[in-house]
């Protein structure tokens, strides 16, 4: 089972710990003060329980596809016929690339960009089953990117999601392979004719991801803060190229995971606009967040190693503004985050939670 947005466990006991919740109803009536932050621990457990079953959905159906993906080998017998029996890739378990994909993409991540596409779809209406292909599309191109991102000749990490990262737990040349066929998986998911009836949609979706994830967008903003830090005894980043740099490593898919819900539900130009705001700020508010975790997080809470940036020397919101002006900056993110969701009204509440939940994730 992998982590959810907010695990209701936790969750549950931080507000005990804050005296924010009761065990039950019958402590509410014993003492009437207590009735408002009862009702607001209420209301967390519900966004706690609602974002966990969208988890739950895109952990199972990565799953479903990520075997179907090994399975469909078997098929190929002309293929299978040409390679040895110890290589050839007949089953999930001796597939070693489909193995070290699903390994990528089922390893327990917090699936923010899956779940934002299912609550920007839902503001049109869209139900949950309805964005599972797209909504994994993301999550696949996203894992890719940690996969690659984790790789000796990039920020050379062990550890992530709490476990040995693909390169260690397989070797590099599968990671390279599996982050590679993690990205073309993303592409052939979304022209699926299941992904959406209408095939204008699916190729906006295409056209979204792309974008979002190549030379204009995640790849762009990876190459530029690799170059940082390689340059970083001679350049110094200013403030302007770090927002510019995180917008595209970071933004850039959050961003899309937002317009993905505003495609899928065919919303006007406005709704869309309103939600390329808000996936922008909140792409920031997420790096900032990150940064600061990096900083100040533990390892073991946050499943990855911490103070790599300080490390090698790169240029972020922490090292740039300190950790009071990161925080501020994150503030600043999330009110721009909201602000952009005022047309949708209540109907936006579970995506004014995912913003908070980035401002105090600790994961
Ligand atoms: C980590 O992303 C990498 C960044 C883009 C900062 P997440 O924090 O969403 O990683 P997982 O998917 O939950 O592991
Ligand atoms: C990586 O940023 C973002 C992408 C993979 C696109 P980081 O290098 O800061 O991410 P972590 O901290 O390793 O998750
Ligand atoms: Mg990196
Ligand atoms: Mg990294
Ligand atoms: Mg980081």
């Amino acid at each position: 089972m992998t982590d959810s947005l907010l695990p209701p466990k936790t969750g549950k006991r931080r507000l005990f710990a804050l005296g924010f919740a009761s065990p039950g109803p019958y402590r509410k009536w014993r003492n009437g003060l207590k009735i408002i932050p009862w009702l607001i621990g209420t209301i967390l457990m519900d966004f706690s329980q609602r974002f966990d079953s969208h988890v739950q959905r895109v952990d199972a159906w990565l799953d479903r596809l990520l075997r179907e993906a090994a399975l469909s080998d078997q098929t190929d017998q002309g293929a299978r016929a040409v390679v040895p029996a110890d290589i050839s890739p007949s089953t999930p378990e001796n597939n070693r690339l489909v193995t070290a994909m699903h390994y990528a993409a089922t390893n327990g991540g917090k699936r923010l960009r899956p779940v934002l596409v299912i609550e920007t779809a839902a503001l049109f209406g869209v139900p949950p089953d309805a964005c599972l292909n797209a909504a994994a599309a993301i999550e696949c191109v996203h894992c890719y990117s940690l996969v690659h991102d984790d790789l000796p000749c990039m920020d050379n990490d062990s550890l992530r999601r709490g476990q040995p990262t693909v390169w260690k737990a397989y070797d590099e040349w599968t990671a390279i392979l599996a982050g590679d066929a993690l990205l073309t998986l993303a592409f052939e998911l979304l022209s699926r004719p299941d992904t959406h009836g209408d095939g204008d949609v699916r190729l906006a979706l295409i056209a979204t991801l792309a974008k979002a994830s190549g030379a204009s967008g995640m790849a762009q903003g990876q190459a530029m803060d690799l170059a940082a830090s390689a340059l970083s005894e001679h350049v110094q980043l200013d403030l302007r190229h770090v927002k510019l740099l995180q917008a595209l490593k970071t933004g850039a898919l959050i961003e899309a995971a937002c317009l993905f819900g505003a495609l899928l539900g065919q919303g006007d130009a406005n709704a869309k606009a309103s939600l390329q705001r808000f996936g922008q700020a909140l792409g920031l508010a997420f790096q900032i967040s990150d940064d600061l975790l990096d900083q100040e997080g533990n390892a073991q809470v946050v499943g990855k190693a911490t103070g790599k940036d300080t490390a090698a020397g790169k240029a972020t919101f922490v090292s740039l503004l300190g950790l009071e002006g990161a925080r501020r900056e994150l503030r600043a993110a999330l009110e721009d985050a909201n602000a952009a969701l005022s047309e949708f009204g209540a109907r936006a509440d579970p995506l004014r939670d995912i913003a908070t939940f980035i401002a105090q994730r600790q994961h």
